[in-house]
Formats: structure tokens, C-alpha cells, sequence
């Protein structure tokens, strides 16, 4: 290990890896009605990712998350995984929309992939459609089931909209609790296509905790400084968690980096400024990375115009 990378004295431990930016999906959140990817032959490929984050491996990065854009649709997945698998990682994870990961269950069952967050905006058959322009309810809950079968970690991550979905969130604490699995609520953060419908769709994680609390109780569990989620236990012994990015803000203990599907390393979901680590020497590292430490702000940027696929959830 060279040094362990900081930032304002905040150790940056966990590492996010955009595998590429195309979706199958288009949540209204996320996916604009014309979205422009980029060229296959620009995303880095499977070798490129497996050295640049054994190079952020000798600078402290210690878990990694897989993401996209949607990242099953990267038919190495595996391979990708397999490789990172090889590197001293303590952690690797996956974010899913989980319409296409049944196929991938199988090669990733012996791997060192074991914890999934999957996206789940709706219990709804019809909003889940209109959500996400999918009409995947159903292959998605039997993809959880089975995936649970196989032994995953699986976690679900639902963005909470006024209008749109916040009535479902009850519904989702009693899946919670009847399933035994964790629902993370997520607020529509203020990124790409939200922000103009920001203030109409912005349901606070305060409301949410409300509703939770007057129906199921909440105890809180004790969680990490770094993480990004609240967590809570209900009476009944289900397991809720709460990221509330926009109204309470937890840059202040962020350990996150993102590397992007072209190679660009960035320090802050909200800042674009980052550097490209495509084809950069080892021993060109060290001055790069402290000048992207330097790029992640201590306080919540407001809004971006980059949307989630671009960024890499
Ligand atoms: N606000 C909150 N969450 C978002 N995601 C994508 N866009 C947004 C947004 N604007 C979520 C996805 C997925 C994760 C990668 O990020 O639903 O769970
Ligand atoms: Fe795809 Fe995820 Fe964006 Fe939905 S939020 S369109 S699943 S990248």
C-alpha cells in the first residue's frame, strides 16, 4: 500500500464503477425521452477496469459496487467480477434493476459478488410501468426470490416520489417485514431530468419516516459514520433504511469515489470535475488522486445536470 487516499479527513474507502452508461430502462427520474449513449468500444473493458482499481487498491480503495447505466447489460459481467475477485478487496457489490440478472445468477453464484442492491420503485404492476417503461414487475420479484434462494445478500433501494409512488411506501415496509428483507427509501435527488419537477416530486425522508413510524414503529440500528442510510428496525422486526440526500446530506462522512465507463475518476456524485485514469502509468497516480481528493466538496452541491445513467448510480 503507497498512502490511504483522504479527503478533508475523510478516508475514500469505496469505490463505485460505472460498467457502462445504456439502460433498458427509462425511469422517469432518470432516463431523459432521447438518451444518447456512448460508443461499445468506449467503455473500459474488463482488463482496464480490473487495473485501474487494483492501482486505487494501493491508495485505501477497499470495496467496490458495480453500476451502469444497467450493468447486466455488459455481457462480461462476470469476467469483470471475476477479475476484481483476484484484487484485495473486502467488499463487491452489484446495483441492479435486476429485469436481466436471472441469466447472470448462475456464473456469479460462486464468485465473490455476494451482495446486490436492486431497484424497485413499485409493488404496482402498472406503476412499476410507469416508472420505469417496464413491464418487468414480476420477473424482478422472482428474480429477488431467487436470487435469494442462491444465497445473495440483497438489499432494495425505492426512490420515494410525491404523486407517483409515495403511497407505496407502507405497502413496501409490510413487504419488508413479510419477505425479511431490507427496503432502502431513496429521495428523488434534484440530478438530470428531475429538476424540473423537483419541488413536485421531492417527498421529504422526514414524511416518510413519519408514515413508517405511526403504522410500525421505528428503532434506529447503529450504522458506520460513512454510510449513506439510516437504518431502522420496525416492531414486527423488519428492516427499513432511508437515504435522504437532499434534506439530510451526509457528505460529511462520504468515503465514495466514482469511476465513470470511460475511465474518468470523479469524488462527488454531484461534481463532474474529475480525471481520466485511462492508460495513466502507476506511478502517475499519486498527484491525481490528490488533486481529486481535493475536488470532493465538504457541503451538498444543490443540483447537477447530469442524469444518474451518466454518472453511474
Ligand atoms: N434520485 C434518487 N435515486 C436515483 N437513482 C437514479 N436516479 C436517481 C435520482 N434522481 C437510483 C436508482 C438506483 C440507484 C443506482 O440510483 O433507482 O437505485
Ligand atoms: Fe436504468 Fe437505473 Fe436509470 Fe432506471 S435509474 S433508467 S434502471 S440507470
Amino acid at each position: 500500500m503507497n498512502v490511504r487516499l483522504s479527503s478533508y479527513g475523510r478516508p475514500l474507502t469505496k469505490l463505485r464503477v460505472s460498467l457502462l452508461d445504456a439502460c433498458n430502462f427509462g425511469c422517469v427520474y432518470c432516463m431523459p425521452a432521447t438518451a444518447a449513449f456512448c460508443h461499445k468500444e468506449d467503455y473500459l473493458s474488463s482488463d482496464e477496469i480490473s487495473e485501474i482499481v487494483g492501482n486505487l487498491v494501493n491508495y485505501g480503495v477497499e470495496e467496490v459496487r458495480l453500476t451502469g447505466g444497467e450493468p447486466t447489460l455488459r455481457h462480461d459481467l462476470a469476467d469483470v467480477v471475476e477479475k476484481l475477485g483476484k484484487l484485495s478487496l473486502k467488499k463487491i457489490s452489484l446495483t441492479t434493476n435486476a429485469s436481466r440478472l436471472l441469466q447472470f445468477l448462475p456464473a456469479l453464484a460462486d464468485g465473490p459478488c455476494r451482495s446486490m442492491n436492486i431497484s424497485l420503485d413499485s409493488l404496482e404492476p402498472d406503476n412499476f410501468k410507469k416508472i420505469t417503461t417496464h413491464d418487468g414487475l414480476g420477473r424482478v420479484l422472482d428474480t429477488i426470490e431467487r436470487a435469494r434462494a442462491m444465497g445473495f445478500k440483497i438489499k432494495i433501494n425505492t426512490v420515494v416520489m410525491k404523486g407517483i409512488n409515495h403511497h407505496e411506501v407502507k405497502n413496501f415496509v409490510r413487504f419488508a417485514e413479510r419477505e425479511n428483507i431490507e427496503v432502502r427509501f431513496l429521495e428523488v435527488m434534484n440530478i438530470g431530468v428531475v429538476r424540473p419537477h423537483f419541488q413536485e416530486w421531492h417527498y421529504s425522508g422526514h414524511d416518510i419516516l413519519r408514515d413508517i413510524e405511526s403504522e410500525f414503529g421505528l428503532s434506529p440500528v447503529q450504522m458506520p459514520a460513512d454510510s449513506t442510510a439510516q437504518v431502522f428496525t420496525t416492531a414486527q422486526g423488519g428492516r427499513v433504511g432511508l437515504i435522504a440526500s437532499e434534506s439530510m446530506p451526509f457528505c460529511g462522512g462520504c468515503s465514495r469515489l466514482r469511476l465513470s465507463s470511460k475511465g474518468v475518476l470523479r469524488a462527488c456524485l454531484m461534481k463532474e470535475d474529475g480525471k481520466n485514469l485511462r492508460g495513466v502509468q502507476p506511478s502517475e497516480y499519486a498527484p491525481l488522486l490528490q488533486e481529486i481528493a481535493l475536488m470532493k466538496p465538504m457541503t451538498r452541491i444543490k443540483e447537477i445536470p447530469e442524469p444518474m445513467y451518466q454518472i453511474g448510480g
